[in-house]
């Protein structure tokens, strides 16, 4: 999808991200590939980071590009959702990222079959990553939290099928397991892994999950949704380690902030469908931003 983005405070500028290229192999509600492009300026302006850790992970898309840029010494994505965590863990273990690429191509997607992998439970990692992955591409708006349907229609009237692209996510998933040595994942809890990295040579990305005064107030967008914000902020301002927070565009969040002593920039986002979102980005300085 072609995306366009501006900072509010200058709307003349807009920087296209058309050619950001789609590394993840999910697609993710909350996704920020619209935002790389400032990342590429946020990490431009700084030493290279030693540590890049992405704490929510989730579809892992500024992690993933920092590490194929070879922007860092070493990345890690951080996620608690099982789902998740078994397709990462599967995707950057020797061997078996090839097992998931060809148990994709392999797949004859039809309703019957889909539902019949849906059901399943008790799976090996292996199997329940190729679950997951089908279950982002098949149900509404990539949801995997509890009662997202199918997609009926799909686009174009494709149905299921119009957002499985077999052979894309086989080649991403073989890109990615291309450069394991310089990528970990860790199954875990983001406050953890932030308090036990708290060094100058760390840098993290955070993106935690955030749906309170937005638009998608009381929809269940992920399965672990809910985070202590407070926590977030007083734990961040401590830290000897930089970071750059996102954040949905809410008073509560800029008032932490301000609180917490950061700053921060409201950014807006335009898709191809015209449909305009704000966001915060949240920083000890933003001077890289304006
Ligand atoms: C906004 S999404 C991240 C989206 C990601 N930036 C992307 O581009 O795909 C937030 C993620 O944090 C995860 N999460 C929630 N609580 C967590 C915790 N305590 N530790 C680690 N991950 C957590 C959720 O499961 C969800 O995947």
């Amino acid at each position: 999808m072609a995306v366009q983005l501006t900072l509010l405070n200058d709307p003349d500028r807009v920087i296209n991200v058309a050619s950001v290229k789609h590394r993840s192999p999910f697609r993710y509600p909350g996704g920020k590939t619209w935002l790389v492009p400032r990342i590429f300026a946020w990490i431009g302006a700084r030493h290279r980071p030693h540590s890049f850790i992405e704490p929510f992970a989730g579809g892992g898309i500024v992690g993933l590009t920092v590490a194929f840029e070879n922007l860092a010494d070493h990345v890690t994505l951080v996620e608690l959702d099982n789902q998740v965590a078994a397709v990462w863990k599967t995707i950057i273990t020797q061997g078996e990222g090839e097992w998931l690429a060809e148990r994709i191509e392999r797949f004859d997607l039809t309703i019957k079959n889909v539902n019949q992998i849906l059901e399943r439970k008790d799976l090996e990692t292996r199997e329940k990553a190729f679950q997951t992955l089908l279950q982002n591409r098949t149900a509404h708006g990539g949801i995997l939290a509890p009662g997202a349907g199918l997609l009926k229609y799909g686009e174009n009237g494709k149905g299921i099928a119009s957002r499985w692209y077999p052979q894309t996510l086989a080649k991403r998933i073989r890109e990615i397991n291309s450069i394991r040595d310089r990528l970990s994942f860790i199954h875990g809890d983001a406050f953890e892994v932030i308090s036990e990295n708290d060094s100058p040579d760390t840098t993290f990305f955070i993106d935690p999950p955030y749906t309170a005064g937005s638009k998608r107030a009381g929809s269940r967008l992920y399965t672990h949704f809910e985070v202590n914000h407070e926590r977030l902020f007083s734990i961040l301002e401590k830290t000897t380690a930089d970071f750059l927070l996102t954040y949905d565009n809410d008073d509560y969040v800029k008032k932490l902030a301000t609180k917490h002593g950061l700053e921060f920039v409201e950014i807006a986002m335009q898709n191809t469908h015209l449909t305009k979102m704000t966001e915060l980005l949240i920083n000890r300085n933003l001077d890289w931003a304006i």
